[in-house]
């Protein structure tokens, strides 16, 4: 009988069950009505007294060892499962669809601008967002006095008042020019500050793309041309363009420029409020007093700048209307405008 006990034992210690079924017929042929054990215990019953304590011991171990092993095996079996699940187990099954970002309207206008300018020659500098007076007022020909210093317009840090955020990327024209010999060529993308009341058409935060054009002999023609052709690559083929008088520190003189109106190709509609022109940059002729701040020799050199906000521009082109939903950033609005995806 002893051996019979240690048999079985053996046979339970080894068995390695695969399915949960497997588990289920191996205890029924072990622990069932008739099953080897219950047998083995039906005949402990006729075996002699003096044998009985400590055989009896042996086979109340087997049956506990068993009822235990086979619970083991139950969730041992279980967990197997589960793994293989998650674990490719067809590999003919179409793959599941990730969701794909996009890219945000102010990335993707920013990067056609950029392009558009690399094709003339120009190449992007990059500037820091918490800057000084100088690179953001003093160098570019602000006056002390000038309103745009004022509390109102510029958020200063305010232990500090020399710190502020920039409120234009001309500050990285100025960095560009201290630091780079003429020719220079450079666009100046980035985020700028304004102290402003947040509405359709404004917002404290938003991004500008400034140009500077510095070389011998450069002139307005040139500027009006290059914004021409910017013109063109950007609201289309038969766009025109129109130079308004204005008034800029940095450049003199200086100029708006509007786009005619590609919704309604100049006949005037609600987008241009009638006018058939779109307002799109401001632009100029850069002040002698701005190279020679930044140690550029305006009797040798001239040159041009221009700025534009991205926003703005990113409104005409897709028609948007509310300047806030670029900062909502609701996937349903950002989603449309992405032709990749
Ligand atoms: N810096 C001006 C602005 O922020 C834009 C500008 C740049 C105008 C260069 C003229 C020349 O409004």
């Amino acid at each position: 009988m002893i051996e019979k006990i240690n048999n079985l034992l053996k046979r339970v210690e080894e068995f390695k069950p695969n399915v949960t079924t497997e588990v289920e017929e191996f205890r029924i042929k072990i622990l069932g009505k008739k099953g080897e054990l219950t047998q083995l215990m039906d005949e402990f019953k006729t075996i002699a007294p003096e044998l009985k304590r400590e055989l009896g011991q042996k086979i109340n171990e087997l049956k506990n060892f068993t009822q235990n092993r086979i619970n083991e095996m139950k969730e041992e079996v279980e967990a197997a499962k589960q793994g293989n699940e998650s674990a490719i187990d067809d590999m003919t099954r179409p793959g599941s669809n990730d969701k794909l970002g996009s890219r945000h309207p102010i990335s993707i206008v920013k990067n056609e601008i950029i392009e558009i300018f690399a094709r003339l020659g120009y190449t992007v500098a990059d500037g820091p967002e918490i800057e000084d007076d100088w690179h953001v007022f003093s160098a570019l020909n602000f006056p002390p006095e000038h309103p745009a210093r004022d509390m109102q317009d510029t958020f200063f840090v305010e232990k500090n008042p020399d710190i502020l955020l920039r409120t234009h990327t001309s500050s990285i024209q100025v960095r560009t020019m201290e630091t780079q010999k003429p020719p220079i060529r450079v666009i100046c993308p980035g985020r700028v500050f304004r102290n402003e009341a947040i509405s359709y058409r404004a917002h404290c935060i938003f991004h500008q793309i400034e140009g500077l054009y510095i070389d011998e002999n450069v002139s307005f023609a040139d500027m009006k041309q290059s914004i021409l052709y910017f013109a063109k690559e950007c609201f289309g083929d038969a766009s025109k363009i129109r130079l308004r008088p204005s008034y800029f520190p940095f450049t003199e003189p200086s100029a708006e420029v509007d786009v005619s109106c590609n919704l309604c190709n100049g006949k005037g509609c609600n987008v241009c409020k009638g006018t058939g022109w779109l307002e799109i940059m401001g632009c100029g002729m850069v002040d002698p007093n701005v190279l020679e701040a930044s140690g550029i020799d305006s009797k040798k050199y001239s040159g041009f700048a221009f700025g534009m906000g991205v926003e703005r521009i990113a409104m005409l082109k897709f028609g948007v209307k509310d300047l806030r939903l670029y900062f909502e950033n609701d996937v349903r609005f950002l989603q449309q405008f992405d032709s990749s995806l």
